[in-house]
């Protein structure tokens, strides 16, 4: 709701330099609302299939941060849906102060964050392609749009968020998440997948089931979940060079990480209870 609106800074960087899209935000539910002077702003988070239209500044967006083919980022937003993996989108709208809201404007693409399921764990989600336009960092934008996140997960069921991360370790420690373990994401769930491999995605309570396309609606709270598994071992230990003497460490700390990604580079584990 608006009520974290006063722990904004004051904007400062008002041009509307990423997609500004004349689109009516009626039908969004709205997470904040910002008075600056004589204009107000509203912030929904609203998944890319409810927004159809805004696929191409969703692929700009994304272009501008990360290399990949126009045509892989298209084909991976296509498949956005409440099956997932979802695509979510926070949109601003700014208007008259005077108005009662400013969904009345123009919608703009402040950011994106990708939620994925993740194999034997059904009640979390993995989180990726977190971004915000260039333009608009600095402003809080990224922490809203990682807040408006878990609230949109929590309020379907889910109870922690997993992401990987080269060099944003600080950010999202900042936002409550902390170091974690490897788990296996899925990036695309089809009709057509084995009932076997299903199970491994049993829907949390309240939310609709895995293959329903369907809008949904908030869940009520769900009850209590028992512990799900007995926490992994810990993991190998790495190898590193300290003043010329070989070391062993299986230690992980937001300056130093075991883990490597597919590339060899090293990459952060991160999660944190919704
Ligand atoms: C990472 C990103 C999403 C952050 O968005 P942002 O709008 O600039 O972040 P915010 O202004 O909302 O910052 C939120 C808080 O995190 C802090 N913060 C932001 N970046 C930080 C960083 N790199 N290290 C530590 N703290 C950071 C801010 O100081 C702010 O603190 P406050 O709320 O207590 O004032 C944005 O920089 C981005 O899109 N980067 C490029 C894409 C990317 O690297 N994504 C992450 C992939 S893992």
């Amino acid at each position: 709701g608006g009520g974290k609106a006063s722990t904004w800074r004051a904007g400062g960087n008002t041009r509307m330099v990423c997609a500004l899209l004349p689109l009516s935000c009626d039908l969004l539910g709205f997470l904040s609302v910002r008075r600056m002077g004589s204009v107000s702003e509203e912030l929904s988070l609203v998944p890319l299939h409810q927004r159809p239209e805004l696929l191409e500044a969703c692929a700009k967006l994304l272009g501008e941060e990360w290399g990949k083919s126009r045509a892989s980022r298209l084909h991976m937003l296509q498949r956005s849906s409440d099956a997932f993996p979802a695509c979510l989108l926070l949109l601003r709208s700014r208007g008259p102060s005077e108005t009662p809201a400013a969904r009345e404007g123009p919608c703009e693409l402040v950011g994106h964050a990708r939620l994925s399921r993740v194999v034997a764990r059904p009640h979390d989600l993995f989180v990726e392609s977190v971004v915000v336009a260039r333009a608009l960092r600095g402003q809080g934008y990224g922490r809203r749009l990682m807040e408006a996140t878990e609230q949109w997960a929590r309020a379907r069921g889910f109870r922690c968020l997993h992401l990987t991360t080269h060099d944003k370790q600080h950010f999202y420690a900042h936002l409550g998440f902390v170091l974690g373990e490897p788990v296996q994401s899925v990036a695309f769930l089809s009709p057509a997948i084995s009932s076997e491999v299903l199970r491994l995605f049993s829907t949390p309570s309240g939310a609709a089931t895995a293959t329903t396309t369907r809008p949904r609606v908030p869940a009520a709270p769900p009850p209590p979940l028992p512990p799900l598994t007995v926490p992994p071992p810990p993991p190998p230990p790495t190898v590193i060079w300290a003043r010329g003497v070989l070391a062993e460490s299986s230690k992980q700390s937001l300056l130093e990480t075991p883990h490597r990604d597919a590339k060899g580079l090293p990459i952060f584990w991160m999660k944190k209870d919704i």
